[in-house]
């Protein structure tokens, strides 16, 4: 693949809200699984463990869990990501599992959303994870719709973002 269109990909990813009724199959689960076994993270820690959700029933009561969250029962499948969160740095190690698997997603055809479990008690509950964990981050994935085009995408400009080797030191144009 080349430069432009491997960097064509990154820029590219939005968040699907909108799925069709299709499911995906294992294999390709299985490739986006292993693209967030590859993260990096701090120390090599890798403290996060991945739950596959595909029984629909179970997408529904999810969705129960978080405000925004309407969407999810319509996704093929989703992956909560959770972290012993006993570090400074798990849930920004998850955060790099999580965006490598919605990119890994998205180069395979298959949209993707974070979805955050607002009553993680109840989530945490439901899902049988152990009080000693904490959930990082929902993120459903399927098929787009393909009918509706994505809203403008609305992101701070650089200059309004980018610091010069200090904080504070703007860039000269
Ligand atoms: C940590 C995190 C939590 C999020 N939680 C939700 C959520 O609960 N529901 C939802 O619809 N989108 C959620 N999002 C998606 C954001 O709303 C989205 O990334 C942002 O609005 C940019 O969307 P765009 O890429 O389509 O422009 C979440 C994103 C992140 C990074």
């Amino acid at each position: 693949m080349k430069d432009d269109q491997c960097l064509r990909i990154v820029y590219s990813k939005r968040e699907t809200r909108e799925f069709l009724d299709k499911p995906v199959d294992m294999e390709t689960i299985s490739k986006i699984l292993e693209a967030g076994r590859r993260a990096g993270s701090a120390k090599n820690r890798q403290p996060w463990q991945f739950i596959l959700i595909r029984d629909k029933e179970n997408l529904q009561k999810l969705s129960e869990y978080g405000q925004f969250a309407q969407h999810l029962p319509s996704a093929a499948f989703a992956v909560v990501i959770t972290i012993p969160d006993t570090y400074f740095q798990d849930r920004f190690d998850a955060g790099r599992a999580a965006q490598n698997m919605m990119l890994a997603a998205h180069i395979l055809g298959l949209g993707s959303c974070p979805i955050t479990l607002h009553s993680e008690e109840k989530a945490k509950h439901y899902l049988n994870i152990p009080g000693d964990q904490r959930i990082a981050i929902c993120i459903a994935f399927g098929h787009p719709k393909p009918s509706k085009p994505l809203g403008k995408i609305i992101r701070k400009p650089l200059q309004e973002i980018l610091h010069i080797e200090k904080y504070g030191d703007q860039p000269k144009s």
